[in-house]
């Protein structure tokens, strides 16, 4: 019999409540967290929409006709991906896409590319990196212009095989002492606006979750 109680049911009755207690509360922060995490994302990719877009004029608000494309949706990345497509006077002109670069030195690299209806890009912002500061961190616009060196390409300039770094034989800068970020940014670019150039008429024809209400 234990000194401190004499029904063991009792005493075990209690462990399990204390359990389930400390159970609910690890779940519930862990809920809170991950929402707050991803209400921050969202809005960090929201804060670069304007960015990414360089100036092109558009109509209302840029976040009106998101849509969000579960995998597998084949742009570059293995986790949902967002397409925010912008008008001006009614008509196309230009997309944001979200999407994430699964090769780079530290992790799955998340970026944002604008590209007009011609496909020639109109910016190019890095959403959320873990790569080492000081060596891979130079892609994010806080850190460097590296990736203002996209602004103005397109598929066909240059053409799609030197569209990787100088290092690989390239047009796009590398950083010193780091290829392997880089490169992979340059990958997903590309991959986003071939991706971009053979459903261009479906992007823009999709419902948004707005329109879908
Ligand atoms: C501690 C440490 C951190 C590194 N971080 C990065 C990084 O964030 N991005 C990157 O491309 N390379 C990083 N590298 C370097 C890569 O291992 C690789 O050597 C480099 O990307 C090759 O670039 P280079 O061809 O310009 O020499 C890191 C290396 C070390 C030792």
């Amino acid at each position: 019999m234990s000194r401190h109680g004499k029904n063991p049911i009792a005493g075990a009755l209690t462990l399990a409540a204390i359990a389930a207690v400390c159970a609910t509360l690890v779940a519930g922060t862990w809920q809170l967290t991950r929402d707050r995490i991803a209400a921050n994302a969202k809005a960090e990719l929201e804060r670069n929409l304007a960015p990414a877009l360089g100036g092109l004029e558009y109509d209302g608000s840029l976040t009106a006709a998101m849509v969000e494309l579960p995998p597998p949706h084949g742009l570059p990345g293995r986790d949902a991906a967002a397409i925010y497509r912008v008008y001006a006077a009614g008509a196309p002109v230009a997309a944001l896409i979200a999407v994430t670069a699964e090769d780079g030195y530290a992790g799955p690299i998340r970026m944002l590319l604008g590209v007009d209806t011609n496909g020639v890009v109109t910016g190019l912002r890095i959403l959320e990196h873990r790569e080492t500061p000081g060596i891979g961190d130079g892609i994010a616009h806080d850190r460097s212009n590296w990736a203002e060196q996209f602004t103005g390409r397109a598929l066909g300039a240059p053409p799609l095989g030197r569209w990787s770094i100088r290092g690989d034989g390239g047009d796009f800068d590398q950083l010193t002492g780091a290829s392997v970020t880089p490169r992979a940014v340059v990958k997903a670019a590309r991959d986003t606006l071939i991706y971009f150039d053979a459903n261009r008429e479906t992007v823009f024809a999709m419902q948004s979750a707005e329109e879908a209400q």
